[in-house]
């Protein structure tokens, strides 16, 4: 665990903490010198190279040997992509539902993952929403739900609406006992903890950068399991997915037999930069100190929200990092506490409040102060 001066430390590095309180990173995570400064890079750069390419690509696979490590997976089971959602896509366009046809998803994944598989119905995908019980999805759901003809369970590691934690290792385990595939998004989580693919043995994650990954938006990372990768031919393709991509070769498709067969074209090279220096500044701070400081302020916030007799949308033994409390006007909710400097965001009935590494104590009292003169717009126990 990081002492205080560590996290000052950390705090420094991000100018918008030295007048806010930012409790908004389930929508954007803060830009840290570090990231601002890999933008410059980008652009000098730009501006100095005569050929700039030779760099933008050596930054391109840096990133995916990064972000490989980062998630205990190979560089070629990493896909470089500009959204979760192009990152999806690819997968459930290539997925062959002659044989199983089910997809099996919690009421309380990111739209973008509903409307992508809802979209393969002409192509024979049967989509079937579990309803959860009382904001929590249990292991007994997915337990009755998934059968020989499931080909695939997305599943969404946090949920955006709730902040609720599915149990990925005992619903991937349930998924593969019947030779169904899991699909994780970890978009509402990657960043927070250490992460390992191939312990949680998921076969496809998909996550993007702009949230708890500190970086910038219009960037997303897609992992395949090696045995998988070849298995699926993907029908939204591009030049840059082919196996040499540098041959030019207009009339012939041959797709790389790497999980770079599922990127689209040219990729978004100011956001790798920004990309790379944020998973390196993560790393340095070290995720088993991110994940112990979320924890710790998540229990801080949880238990005082609880005293104020807030209703919570998030189960009481949460580690982080969303938390979510009713509100009577979620929007009306952000806006009188944007106006004392606590920037959050509101989805539905709920209040989000999201923490990072850098955020403090001091933070959570901001917040727990603001709750308690705002309890008008608040739902009670
Ligand atoms: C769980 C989850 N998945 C995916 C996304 C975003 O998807 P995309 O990168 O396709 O916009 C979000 C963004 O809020 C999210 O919370």
């Amino acid at each position: 665990m990081l002492t205080d001066r560590q996290i000052l430390d950390v705090r420094s590095h991000f100018p918008l903490l030295r007048e806010k309180t930012y409790l908004y990173n389930c929508s954007q995570g803060a830009l840290s010198d570090a990231v601002h400064g890999a933008l410059m890079d980008y652009a000098q750069s730009w501006r100095r190279s005569m050929d700039p390419w030779r760099d933008w690509v050596g930054a391109y696979e840096a990133l995916r040997a990064e972000f490989a490590r980062f998630i205990g997976a190979e560089p070629d089971e990493v896909a470089i992509v500009t959204s979760a959602s192009a990152g999806i896509n690819p997968i459930a366009n290539a997925m062959d539902f002659s044989k199983r046809n089910r997809v099996v998803l919690g009421e309380y994944e990111f739209p973008t993952m509903g409307h992508i598989w809802l979209a393969q119905r002409p192509r024979g995908a049967e989509i079937q929403f579990l309803k959860g019980v009382g904001d929590s999805l249990p292991l007994d759901l997915y337990e009755r739900s998934i059968d020989e003809r499931t080909c695939v369970v997305p599943l969404t590691q946090v949920s955006f609406v709730n902040g609720f934690r599915a149990d990925v290792a005992g619903i991937t385990k349930i998924a593969h006992e019947r030779g169904a595939l899991v699909f994780l998004d970890g978009y509402q989580d990657c960043g927070t903890r250490p992460m390992n693919v191939k312990a949680l043995d998921v076969d496809f994650f998909v996550t993007g950068t702009l949230k708890y990954l500190l970086g910038p938006p219009g960037l997303g990372f897609l992992y395949v399991r090696r045995s998988l990768v070849e298995t699926l031919t993907p029908t939204l393709t591009s030049w840059m997915a082919q196996r040499d991509v540098f041959a030019f070769d207009t009339q012939h498709l041959d797709p790389a037999p790497a999980a770079r067969r599922f990127e689209g074209g040219t990729p978004p090279i100011p956001n790798i930069y920004m990309a790379l220096a944020a998973l390196q500044f993560l790393q340095q701070i070290g995720m088993e100190n991110v994940a112990a400081q979320v924890e710790h302020l998540t229990h801080g916030f949880v238990a005082g929200a609880q005293k104020l007799g807030v209703s919570s949308k998030t189960p009481a033994d949460t580690v982080g990092p969303l938390v979510v409390l009713r509100s009577r006007d979620a929007g009306a909710m952000v806006v009188r506490l944007a106006a004392r400097g606590i920037a959050l965001s509101a989805r539905r009935d709920g209040v989000r409040f999201a923490f990072h590494v850098y955020n403090t104590m001091e933070d959570v009292e901001t917040a727990l102060q603001s709750l308690a003169e705002n309890l008008d717009l608040m739902v009670r126990e």
